[in-house]
């Protein structure tokens, strides 16, 4: 009962389970307050501690002895190159980036925006914004200047960092190209872009306000800024269901006392190990496990830059494994069936010996079984799918294997996480028993670590979690849970779309595509991709008139969205329809739609304008051969 008792301390005590976690970390001054309510009525922890996690990653890890030891592996196959950082080196590093961003006059309360491929010096721009009170606000590599404009619009940075290019497979991307577009586009502009020279002069730094990284880097070094514990650490935009991403926002405090705990008792990570985390620093993922966990944790962490399947190989992360001793690896589903399309076998494995590794932990979308079994049978380690958000910051479900290893159930996704009241409810915000299926909320207060709010924009916080059940935290996924308290997420009850393990909207590609001027409507539903998760297909109407034919309309489409939102949307088919399925009301029915294409059940709404449309895109999609379409159980109520 090691777990259940822990976790019933954490909801039925929260401030002694808090304070008595927070000890875990270095504060400049502890906190005596430990969970409030501010004047909007929001829950906040910690409110009178001063601490800084850019300190406690770095200085506090050499106080206790680790200098000497890796902090950071970087090893990227795509650039040839490894590269093994020390705390000391690492420390030195921040502390000079640091003292360069403020000879630029960057401090406290400023943001700056972090554009950049997974390289160390993303790790250094994020770690020396945080030492000087700077908020960092990273956006993924892999997005088009459309997004890093809106980002930039929406958190006012003082500055950009970025580098010349990112690599893609054997392909270089110049990022200042797509930086200086994004700022054509952006209203605000920020007096100053730094970029990383991946080779010397790759960019013509020539404008005022342009600097070279390296530049930056003196000999000086800034030490930590005390922070407030509730002060913003960073901003981290992720796709809500509009065109516009919301800010989610991360303070100092109360991150830096989850990400330890979580460390310990979720990965069972210890001071000294290596920790990998295969994501994105663009991705929560990578803030909270490429990042700041490990380092917290005094682990080495690996940075990775590639893929996992052609860079060169199949075995690219049975590689990294083996030569770096990993212990703990954490990926998304994705990359682990990406791996096994290439090499059902795991031949690429034989030739490395992984007895260094004892855990597998997925996230970023539901772990089919299929592909949990094929990880657990070829890797012989417990594979462990957990469940969270970038607005959570840390797992909400779980098994906490540093508490206690309970079993795992394929397809779910375990149970809650110390801190995590989580319940499921129905659209009328009736507690549901077990099977049935209903919203996934967290009853309120969220533990430390979670979102305090979106940037600068309270009420769009309200809005979209906290008002539709009282009380709770509605997290937009829909599941069930079981008689023994295991979890089933199932997916999204929103417009929000995982495209391999990426979170993108739905309700932006439509908001796009409707800026096609021969566009009437649209609906642009996610639909089952075997190696991706999902992936968006759009279904549109023309305007009367127009002569585009379907081929025509799916290239500008295309092109469009990719221009805008990035490759990563992978979207790649539009049908034309003649209307669209609606109620009589004149809601889109996206929901059957994708259950179509899905060949799924479905059930015909009572409340349907016009159900022959369902046969029309049923043909439609057969046609095209898109999705897996069944005509099976079809009923009507
Ligand atoms: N910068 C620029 N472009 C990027 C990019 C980045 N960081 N990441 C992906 N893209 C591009 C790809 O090059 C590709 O472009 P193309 O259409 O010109 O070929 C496009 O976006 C689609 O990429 P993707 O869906 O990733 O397909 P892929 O064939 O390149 O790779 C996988 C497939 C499964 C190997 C890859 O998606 C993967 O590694 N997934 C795991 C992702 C992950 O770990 N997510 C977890 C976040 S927690
Ligand atoms: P992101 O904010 O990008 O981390 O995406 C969060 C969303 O991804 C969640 O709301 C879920 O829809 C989905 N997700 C993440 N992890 C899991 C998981 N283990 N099981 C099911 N869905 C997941």
């Amino acid at each position: 009962m090691v777990y259940q008792s822990l976790y019933r301390k954490s909801i039925d005590e929260k401030e002694k389970f808090w304070k008595e976690q927070s000890e875990r970390i270095p504060w400049f001054t502890e906190p005596q307050t430990i969970l409030s309510v501010n004047e909007q009525g929001f829950y906040r922890w910690f409110t009178d501690g001063r601490c800084n996690i850019s300190y406690a990653c770095l200085d506090w890890q050499i106080e206790q002895g680790r200098g000497s030891q890796v902090a950071l592996i970087y090893d990227s196959p795509v650039a040839n190159k490894k590269e093994k950082i020390s705390y000391d080196e690492l420390a030195t590093r921040v502390a000079r980036f640091a003292h360069g961003l403020q000879s630029l006059g960057i401090g406290k309360g400023d943001t700056v925006v972090v554009y950049m491929p997974m390289i160390p010096e993303a790790v250094i721009s994020m770690l020396a914004c945080a030492r000087i009170g700077a908020i960092h606000s990273v956006v993924f590599g892999g997005f088009a200047p459309h997004e890093l404009a809106m980002r930039i619009d929406d958190a006012k940075p003082v500055a950009i960092i970025s580098a010349s290019y990112g690599i893609e497979f054997d392909k270089k991307i110049p990022y200042k190209p797509l930086v200086d577009q994004a700022l054509r586009e952006a209203v605000h502009q920020p007096a100053h872009r730094i970029f990383v020279q991946r080779e010397p002069g790759y960019d013509k730094l020539e404008k005022k306000g342009e600097y070279d990284f390296d530049n930056l880097q003196t000999f000086e070094e800034s030490e930590a800024v005390p922070m407030l514990s509730t002060d913003p650490l960073y901003i981290l935009y992720t796709s809500g269901t509009t065109g516009k991403p919301k800010g989610i926002v991360r303070d100092h405090g109360g991150y830096a006392t989850a990400l330890a705990f979580s460390m310990k008792h979720v990965y069972d990570a210890h001071a000294g190990d290596v920790f990998w985390a295969a994501s994105d620093v663009g991705w929560v993922v990578g803030h909270s496990y490429i990042v700041y966990g490990p380092l917290l944790a005094g682990c080495t962490t690996v940075l990775y830059e590639g893929k996992p399947v052609r860079t060169p190989d199949a075995g690219a992360f049975w590689r990294v494994i083996s030569e770096y001793g990993v212990n703990v690896f954490f990926t998304a589903p994705t990359a682990i069936r990406a791996i096994r399309k290439e090499d059902h076998e795991a031949a690429l494995l034989s030739p490395y010996k992984l007895s260094s590794l004892r855990y597998l932990f997925l996230a970023g979308e539901r772990c089919d079984p299929a592909t949990f079994h094929w990880a657990r049978e070829i890797l012989q380690v417990p594979v462990i799918d957990h469940w969270w958000q970038t607005e959570s910051g840390w797992p909400m479900l779980g098994i906490m294997m540093g508490v206690e290893p309970l079993p795992v159930k394929a397809g779910s996704a375990g149970l809650p996480v110390c801190g995590f009241d989580i319940r499921i409810i129905s659209e009328d915000g009736a507690p549901l028993p077990p099977g049935r299926e209903g919203l996934v909320t967290v009853r309120l207060p969220l533990p430390p670590g979670c979102l305090p709010t979106l940037w600068k924009n309270d009420e769009r916080f309200i809005a979209g979690y906290l008002s539709q059940v009282e009380g709770h935290y509605l997290t937009g996924d829909g599941g069930y849970y079981d008689e023994d308290g295991y979890f089933f997420i199932m997916g999204r009850v929103d417009d929000v779309i995982n495209v391999s393990g990426h979170r993108l909207s739905t309700g932006e590609m439509e908001e796009l595509v409707a800026t096609h001027p021969a566009v009437a409507e649209s609906a642009v539903v996610g639909i089952a991709d075997e190696l991706r998760g999902q992936r968006p297909v759009a279904l549109v109407v023309m305007k009367d008139g127009r002569q585009e034919t379907e081929v025509q309309l799916e290239q500008e489409l295309v092109s469009l969205i990719r221009e805008k939102i990035g490759a990563v949307a992978f979207f790649r088919n539009v049908l034309l329809v003649k209307r669209l399925p609606k109620t009589r009301s004149g809601k889109i029915l996206r929901k059957t739609i994708r259950q179509i294409a899905d060949g799924d059940a479905y059930t015909i709404p009572s409340t349907i304008d016009d159900p022959v449309i369902l046969q029309e895109i049923t043909g439609r999609l057969k046609e095209r051969e898109i999705g897996r379409i069944g005509e099976k159980n079809v009923s009507g109520n």
